[in-house]
């Protein structure tokens, strides 16, 4: 596995990604699930963060404090990255929320892009790419192409489970992005979704299959 790409082996994401592979799970637990997911790979996918020193006055007297440096964007890629903003909120919530809106052509498996309202300026230093699957990798891709161009200077994908051919595609066409995942699997199908994976996450957590 290449070194940008982190695959996390906490038994409570392996545990709640099973329950989402169900297909007997009902989108209220998926939902939940996901939440739950989120929070737990926000934990991975910040264990790198710069941190400023402060002093911070206790109840007990003076000591050095700290806080996070940079300005932090949750990105995610509508629909289906969505049901991971709550959970990452509530980890970081000072974070800002910006909504990109890709979904895939049936036919070509190509990305549309259909919504994004970026200001002119970037106003995060730290982007977070949320999107529960990394199939072709095509969505992923554009969304960092889209974040680039706004000028962020450090930008990071996290999701649920990557396909190898999705994994392969981001890290080649931007390997300065790392990818923070709870599974990689076997492979995609010849509809471009993942396998075994779990179905459509988007259909899934909005009851919409
Ligand atoms: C799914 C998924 C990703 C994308 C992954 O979204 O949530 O955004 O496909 O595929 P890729 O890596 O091949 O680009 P979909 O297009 O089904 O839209 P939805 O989230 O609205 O269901």
């Amino acid at each position: 596995m290449k070194p940008q790409v982190h695959v996390s082996k906490h038994p409570l994401l392996q545990h709640k990604l099973t329950l989402l592979r169900d297909s007997n799970t009902k989108h209220r637990q998926f939902r939940e699930v996901v939440g739950e997911m989120a929070k737990l790979l926000c934990y991975e996918a910040t264990i790198d963060l710069e941190l400023t020193q402060h002093p911070v006055q206790t109840p007990m007297g003076q000591t050095t404090g700290h806080s996070l440096q940079s300005e932090i964007g949750l990105v995610p890629i509508l629909r289906a990255g969505l049901g991971l903003v709550d959970g990452m909120l509530e980890m970081l919530p000072g974070s800002q929320v910006w909504h990109l809106g890709f979904y895939r052509d049936e036919k070509t498996l190509r990305p549309v892009a259909y919504y994004n309202k970026l200001p002119v300026q970037p106003t995060v230093q730290l982007c977070l790419i949320l999107d529960p699957m990394l199939a072709t990798g095509g969505s992923a891709i554009a969304a960092v192409d889209v974040l680039k161009n706004w000028g962020v200077e450090r930008i990071k994908y996290v999701g649920l489970i990557g396909a190898p051919e999705g994994i392969e595609a981001l890290s080649a066409k931007h390997p300065d992005v790392p990818i923070y995942l709870a599974q990689v699997d076997e492979k995609l199908n010849d509809i471009g979704f993942i396998v075994p994976g779990l179905g459509d996450a988007g259909d899934r957590q909005f009851g919409t299959a």
